[in-house]
């Protein structure tokens, strides 16, 4: 006999999830951007969803962006809050990321790529609250003296894919609106999705 007993990277559907799409595999498969009828009831599966989604996550259906999967929307989260404009009004120049060293590649990749801060964690992956306080608030008071545009982002995943940690998100994002205003916290809830009451744990993250 064998067991498969990696289902924190993959596992097999769920005979419910299976059930509810095979429909748009084959009687209901038009393309939602048209105008014909067909098209309008994709369209309308895509909007409900977004609201039953909106719901659990606590967000406006307005805010919910579809993605192809979590990679892009880490990808998504840190290359376009650091290169979007800042909060503050003609402030356009690419900020700084911060990032906890625990972090899936789908963060630390691009983090590393944009020349980020990654911040360590302790033995049971828990963020350093006291260096995270240290490189917001050295970061800032540079930018402030430089007249850049200091850190743009700072990005925490709600629980951790290979250890189960769950961060403290709410500490976390009182440290960010104390040391770092401008900034943006973004939160990788992929492992917390299913498990945890979302929208609770994430009330203080901008980007989910
Ligand atoms: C915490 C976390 N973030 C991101 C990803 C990447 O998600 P995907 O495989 O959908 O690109 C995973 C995948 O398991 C994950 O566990």
């Amino acid at each position: 006999m064998s067991a498969y007993l990696d289902h924190a990277a993959t596992g097999p559907m769920r005979p419910e999830a299976v059930e509810a799409m095979l429909p748009f595999f084959t009687d209901r498969f038009a393309n939602p951007s048209g105008a014909h009828r067909w098209a309008r009831d994709a369209r309308r599966a895509i909007d409900e969803a977004r609201d039953e989604l909106a719901e659990l996550l606590g967000a406006d259906p307005g805010d919910i962006i579809y993605t192809s999967g979590g990679t892009e929307a880490d990808n998504l989260a840190v290359f376009g809050a650091t290169r979007s404009t800042s909060r503050e009004p003609g402030r356009a120049q690419p900020g700084l990321v911060v990032c906890s060293a625990i972090e899936h590649h789908a963060v630390l990749d691009p983090v590393e790529h944009l020349g980020g801060r990654v911040v360590g964690v302790d033995p049971l992956g828990r963020i350093d609250l006291d260096q995270l306080a240290d490189v917001l608030r050295s970061e800032t008071e540079l930018a402030e003296a430089a007249e850049g545009p200091g850190v743009r982002l700072v990005s925490v995943m709600t629980i951790n894919n290979e250890i189960g940690t769950l961060q403290p998100i709410d500490r976390i994002a009182k440290l960010v609106r104390r040391h770092a205003p401008d900034a943006l916290l973004h939160t990788d809830a992929v492992q917390a999705f299913c498990w945890t009451d979302i929208a609770h744990i994430t009330r203080n993250a901008d980007l989910v």
